[in-house]
């Protein structure tokens, strides 16, 4: 079975319906995307497969078909602005769910560049955070949007 994650094409000795998480973290060893329920509900496991946030816990392995990002993948020879507006904006607290938060805002920053507080509330509804850092996500989410418009030409 073929998958391409962050760019690099590999070939994977496994079921066709092996969960991308699995596929991910214990197969390919790339342990960003978290396991948290399992079932859909959390969203610790969120990666992005052809420019949509997808729950890996909930996809089979042999159903992608488009390249995988995680947040292993984001960062070029600089953080991804999303990474950055999270640093400056000390969202996390624990961490565990933080990966797939960002992974879901850059998502969410593709197909709407400029989101309001409730498009932004709406967007990450599934991302649950029990540190609660949900204000300071929303905060990094604007402050990355900001940095966003501001690198286009
Ligand atoms: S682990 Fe996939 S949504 Fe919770
Ligand atoms: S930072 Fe702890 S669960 Fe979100």
């Amino acid at each position: 079975m073929k998958l391409t994650v962050n760019g690099t094409d590999h070939t994977l000795e496994a079921e066709a319906d092996m969960p991308l998480l699995w596929a991910l973290r214990d197969i390919l060893d790339i342990k960003g995307p978290k396991f948290g329920c399992g079932a859909g509900l959390c969203g610790a496991c969120t990666v992005i497969v052809g420019g949509e946030a997808v729950r890996s816990c909930q996809i089979a392995t042999g159903d992608v078909d488009k390249p995988v990002l995680t947040i292993e993948g984001l960062a070029g020879d600089e953080l991804h602005p999303v990474q950055q507006a999270w640093i400056e904006e000390q969202v996390a607290q624990c961490g565990y769910c933080q990966s797939g938060q960002i992974m879901n805002a850059v998502a969410l920053l593709q197909s709407n560049p400029a989101p309001s507080d409730d498009e932004i509330d709406a967007a990450m509804a599934g991302n649950l955070c029990r540190c609660g850092t949900y204000p300071r996500i929303r905060a990094a989410i604007h402050k990355a949007a900001a940095k966003l418009a501001g690198a286009r030409p």
